[in-house]
């Protein structure tokens, strides 16, 4: 990540001394409702955007389409300003993200995460108040703000703050807030549609109170060892360490944490060191993920399923109804990654999340060619097939590509690539999430039903792409991907070129003693 993950290595052999304390929990749980922040804002515009009291005070067109007896079914929610609504909040995200990762290295994780929730509040009351589109625009661009900064510092502070053995469960729980932000969206959505006319405004101000625990809960917190330790606060970084590790030997760790950092202010250009060849495999690898992760068509569901309930003809209610049952199996769901992902392995888990994708998307979009046209109404019995078979594809991904795209992408780098490489994930990420939320309603429009097939085109690729490309890095310490899995790969080894071979010395030093990674 751009800040600069400095922790210790789960793959290292070693155990330093740590218990999980309670002020480790205490600070994941705080820290994770900037997941929660960003899950709500995933899961509340779908929602809105299908109330008839939004759309009339800032959509008219859009209105006037969808209550058009003869309007095309697959275009009545076609609408750039609409679209733009949605998407507005990612363009934005990707500036703060970056400008957080600045922040992260320079003031800390803690008052990054501050910040998050500062932007957070200041879009939801925007949001809540708006009068014209241009105020509800700003607010998402503040709320994109917002879920720039705290998907920045919030996954680098549960990877620093979290005992090495118990770091892959703690950053599964960060995914975790985040479908359960979306399903608490979904349902707020579902009960504030009935409160008339202002059901939208207590949907969009509820983002407020997320970032009310936030900000109030940062000042709980405590900034990470490895934040101070790289900001010259040594002292307080080593009695940090002992507080959150419940014990008091925890010397090893910390010599472990100010090398790291040593290592880490060496490379003075990371993104520099990221254009070298022997970068371009983790490099690929790690940002394609992300936009493999967006072309699953995840985002479709998340954002737009009320909306795509209503063009298969259920009435609103039954719409968010249905986005409260496919938010619900995404919660389950995700559970199924926290006890699979060490066990089954990246690739097992990847390929046949997007084979049960792939089904589910064909058979949609088979019964939608056959059953939706531009002006009928799917049949009540297909209807909820199509709804069961859209809870079948969140499922497949769940599991799969959605935690384990942010899992990968953190840990196929180098420690000395590793922060300009992540943070060139986040942004691929939070791009092509901007790309289908921009596009996808113009799509519909365009492709109608064939828009499941080109999802499932991409799905076919995935699958390609991780038999082919990618390579196992389940049970790999980290700092060890580059010898034990990148040099032996039978495509990525040619970029390890002799003289390319050796990487900084300062991290090959570390490499023969029990390292520092993250
Ligand atoms: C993705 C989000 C998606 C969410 C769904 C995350 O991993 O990055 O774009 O909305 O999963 O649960």
């Amino acid at each position: 990540m751009a800040g600069g993950v400095i922790a210790t290595d789960s793959g290292s052999n070693q155990d330093f001394p740590a218990k999980l304390t309670g002020q480790v929990l205490i600070c994941t749980v705080i820290a994770a409702f900037g997941g929660l922040m960003f899950g709500y804002d995933i899961g509340i515009s779908g929602g809105v955007t299908g109330m008839d009291e939004f759309l009339m005070k800032f959509f008219p067109n859009v209105y006037i389409k969808k209550h058009h007896a003869h309007e095309n079914n697959y275009c009545k929610f076609a609408d750039e300003y609409l679209q733009l609504f949605t998407s507005s909040l990612y363009l934005a995200a990707i500036v703060a993200s970056c400008a957080a990762s600045f922040m992260c290295k320079k003031f800390g994780r803690k008052p990054t995460m501050q910040a998050a929730s500062v932007f957070f509040f200041i879009g939801a009351i925007l949001n809540l108040t708006a009068k014209k589109l241009g105020m509800l625009i700003l607010g998402r661009l503040f709320l994109g703000a917002g879920v720039g900064c705290g998907n920045q510092a919030v996954p680098l502070f549960i990877t620093e703050i979290a005992p090495p053995k118990y770091r892959g469960g703690l950053n599964v729980c960060f995914q975790l807030l985040i479908t359960i932000g979306i399903l608490i969206a979904n349902l707020v959505n579902y009960f504030t549609s009935n409160i008339k006319p202002y059901g939208w405004r207590i949907s969009l101000g509820g983002a407020a109170v997320p970032a009310i625990i936030l900000l109030i809960g940062s000042f709980i917190i405590v900034e990470t060892p490895a934040s101070l330790i790289e900001r010259g606060k040594k002292e307080r970084g080593l009695k940090t360490l002992k507080r959150i590790r419940g014990v008091n030997n925890v010397e090893q760790e910390f010599e472990e944490i100010v090398r790291a950092t040593e290592i880490s202010n060496k490379i003075k250009h990371p993104f520099r060191e990221l254009m070298k060849s022997r970068s371009v495999p983790p490099l690929i690898c790690g940002t394609i993920i992300h936009v493999f992760q967006q072309f699953t068509g995840i985002n479709v569901v998340m954002f737009y399923a009320p909306v795509l309930f209503q063009t298969m003809g259920f009435g609103s209610n039954a719409s968010l109804l249905s986005a409260v049952i496919t938010g619900t199996v995404n919660v389950l769901s995700t559970l199924i990654a926290v006890f699979s992902v060490d066990k089954a392995g990246r690739r097992k888990l990847l390929i046949l999340g997007a084979s049960i994708c792939l089904i589910a998307q064909c058979v949609i979009g088979g019964l939608l060619k056959k059953y939706l046209t531009e002006t009928s109404k799917v049949p009540n019995g297909t209807a909820k097939l199509v709804v069961g078979l859209i809870c079948l594809y969140v499922n497949g991904f769940a599991w799969s590509w959605g935690p384990l795209g942010w899992l990968i992408s953190s840990e196929v780098y180098p420690l000395e690539t590793r922060s300009g490489g992540f943070f060139l994930a986040v942004a691929t990420n939070m791009f092509c999430t901007f790309l289908i939320a921009q596009a996808f309603l113009s799509m519909l429009c365009t492709m109608q039903a064939y828009i499941y097939f080109f999802f499932a085109a991409w799905l076919v690729t995935m699958i390609v792409f991780v038999v082919a490309m990618l390579p196992e890095t389940k049970g790999i310490p980290i700092d060890e991907m580059v010898e034990r899995v990148w040099k032996k790969h039978w495509f990525w080894k040619r970029f390890y070129k002799s003289s390319d071979i050796e990487r900084p010395k300062a991290s090959i030093q570390l490499e023969n003693q029990d390292r520092p990674s993250q």
